[in-house]
């Protein structure tokens, strides 16, 4: 691939609203994106990324726990209602990535680095957004979410963690097919982020 598609591949992945998509993917498809897209820039090849494709009854068993994280005591209607409204959006989702990164507290890496977790978060938001590139690549949608149902007491049983404890959440990655095209996002122009020093002698 040319520098040119790649940039246009960038410049469209856009996010999609999971209540858009139409179809599921099939799990080989989802499972051969995930192998590529655990190429990236991993400091001490810990290969953090673990990946939990979730099933049907795993994708409401998470909505249910979404809706009473929304819902907190029950007591406000308005929270109620968007409780609801959430479950129904997530239990249809027609596909669910749960992506966490793994940091081992035993290993004699972690007790020389200080630096470790977040190490690892950086090389698995790297492998997110290879995950995404190649989405877009394949005509399929997804948005990665960090709603704070990771918060609930039931998620790390419910998502069955392997290493509940040294498993960092990351993100939800929703996928589908979608008719939905957004817009390319305009951002700020890029002088009030880059210091430039490069043409000074
Ligand atoms: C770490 C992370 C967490 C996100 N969590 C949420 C979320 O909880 N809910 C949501 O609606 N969008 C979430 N998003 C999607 C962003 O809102 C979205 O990327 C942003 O609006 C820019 O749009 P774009 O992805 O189309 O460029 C998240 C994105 C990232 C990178």
């Amino acid at each position: 691939m040319d520098q040119e598609k790649l940039a246009e591949l960038i410049l469209n992945r856009r996010t999609r609203k999971p209540a858009s998509f139409h179809a599921g993917v099939p799990s080989d498809t989802i499972t051969q994106i995930i192998n590529t897209a655990r190429h990236a820039p991993n400091h001490h090849r810990t290969e953090p990324a673990r990946f939990y494709l979730l099933n049907r009854d795993k994708i409401i068993q998470v909505a249910q726990l979404m809706a009473e994280t929304i819902k907190g005591d029950g007591q406000d209607p308005i929270l109620v209602e968007r409780a609801l409204r959430k479950e129904k959006e997530w239990s249809n989702a027609p596909g669910l990535l749960l992506v966490t990164s793994f940091s081992d507290s035993n290993s004699v890496l972690f007790s020389k680095n200080q630096n470790l977790i977040e190490e690892n978060y950086a090389t698995t938001c790297c492998i997110i957004q290879n995950l995404l590139l190649l989405f877009e690549a394949s005509k399929i949608s997804a948005k990665w979410s960090t709603a704070s149902v990771w918060k609930h007491p039931q998620f790390k049983k419910t998502t069955g963690l392997k290493n509940p404890e040294d498993e960092k959440f990351v993100g939800f990655i929703f996928y589908g097919y979608s008719e939905h095209k957004p817009a390319i996002r305009a951002l700020s122009p890029l002088q009030n982020q880059l210091v430039d020093y490069s043409g000074e002698d």
